[in-house]
């Protein structure tokens, strides 16, 4: 780590290799179209899978909520955070994906690095797929607990390491579906072999919730599974328009994390307003199948289109397509003449993705039209 007189050079050295990062500043709501430094650009970056991020029923529901509870819960959930609209959002979420309860945490990074240490611990053992999300990535280490992992999706390879860690409790800590490369884990599998080796299966279904599945139930729903060894994530600054996160399982998991988490424990409750604003958008969720097939025909065009033009696409049917690169100066070269014609499309290098496989992230959503989809095809070509 740069002591303080090295810090200017070692952000001149992230600029020579290409990876030195900036905050572009938005000058406009999230939708198809942002303002940035006063030109208006055609997105493909954001995850408002559904366009919810900016729609009149979440905006309304967060001044309601604002005005009947209050701006602020004032203190931790153990202590008197917890309100009224806190508890209503995490009954009526524990009903929506079908688990017998839930916990609201203030963001999904806050679950991952919370859930994973509430649930295993020093003498025992995390598995976690190599392309799982930074976050679940640092719960595991935060864990203190022996961190094991995985080739991506590679179900031999974890069983051989499950078998070779008989001692402590287990945990496998998994995607559902994967955010860099928008596909999909083998769930049943996974939990196939959770349950046979008796560790837990937490699932991270930040881009599944509200996209995949029944009403958008999510990936765990889509594929009909429970068990009690099973704890699910769903976070809902994506699909679902907004933000925070929350954990579901069983009534007795979620008590230990209410008790154990220390990501839940040692946090002021976020705002009520923003749990009013997420019960209301489980009904505004639960009712878009109508944009759940504009985003499917986006996805279909996009890959068709990219097909017909010969352009390397990576294998997923999800919102998330990425178009490789390999070299990190080729990704971001992409990204800056997708700008020069008024396409902004994030260029992912190293840490976030491995080293090697730069790529351009399109994301697309239902707010999308098709022509926005042309453009971008045409963009790429
Ligand atoms: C797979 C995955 N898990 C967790 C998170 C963190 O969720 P949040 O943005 O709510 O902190 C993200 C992205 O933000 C993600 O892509």
């Amino acid at each position: 780590m740069p002591r303080p007189a090295e810090l200017a050079d070692r952000l001149a050295d992230l600029d020579a290799r290409y990876r030195r990062r900036r905050r572009p500043r938005v000058d406009s709501p999230q939708g198809p179209h942002i303002v940035v430094d006063g030109r208006t650009y055609l997105t493909f970056a954001s995850n408002d899978y559904l366009g919810l991020a900016s729609d009149a029923r979440l905006i309304d529901a967060l001044a309601d909520g604002a005005r009947r509870f209050g701006a602020g819960s004032g203190s931790s959930h153990l202590l008197t955070g917890h309100l009224a609209a806190h508890d209503r959002f995490e009954r009526h979420f524990a009903d929506f994906v079908g688990r017998e309860a839930a916990l609201l945490f203030s963001s999904g990074y806050q679950a991952n690095t919370g859930v994973v240490g509430a649930l295993v611990g020093r003498g025992d053992t995390v598995f976690s797929d190599r392309l799982a999300h930074a976050s679940l990535i640092d719960g595991c280490r935060l864990s203190g607990a022996e961190h094991v992992r995985f080739r991506h999706n590679d179900l031999d390879g974890l069983e051989s390491r499950l078998a070779a860690h008989p001692g402590g409790a287990r945990l496998i800590a998994v995607d559902a579906v994967y955010s860099m490369d928008g596909d999909l884990a083998p769930l049943a599998d996974l939990l196939a072999l959770a349950e046979r080796y008796d560790a837990w299966l937490y699932v991270d279904d930040a881009h599944g919730f509200g996209v995949l599945g029944d009403g958008g139930r999510g990936s765990l729903a889509a594929a009909g599974l429970d068990s009690p060894n099973l704890v699910q994530l769903a976070t809902f600054g994506k699909a679902a328009g907004l933000a925070g996160a929350a954990v579901a399982g069983t009534a007795t998991v979620i008590d230990w994390l209410v008790n154990s988490a220390r990501t839940a424990i040692f946090t002021t409750a976020c705002p009520p307003s923003l749990a009013h604003a997420l019960t209301v958008m489980l009904d505004v969720v639960g009712q878009a199948d109508e944009r759940r097939a504009d985003l499917e025909a986006r996805i279909v065009q996009l890959r068709e289109g990219a097909a017909a033009r010969g352009l390397a696409l990576l294998p997923s049917r999800t919102a998330i397509q990425p178009f490789p690169c390999g070299d990190d100066a080729a990704a971001l070269a992409a990204a800056a003449r997708l700008r020069e014609r008024g396409i902004w499309v994030p260029a992912i290098r190293p840490p976030t993705v491995p080293v090697g496989s730069a790529r351009l992230r399109v994301s697309l959503s239902a707010a999308h039209s098709a022509a926005d989809v042309e453009a971008l095809l045409d963009g790429l070509s």
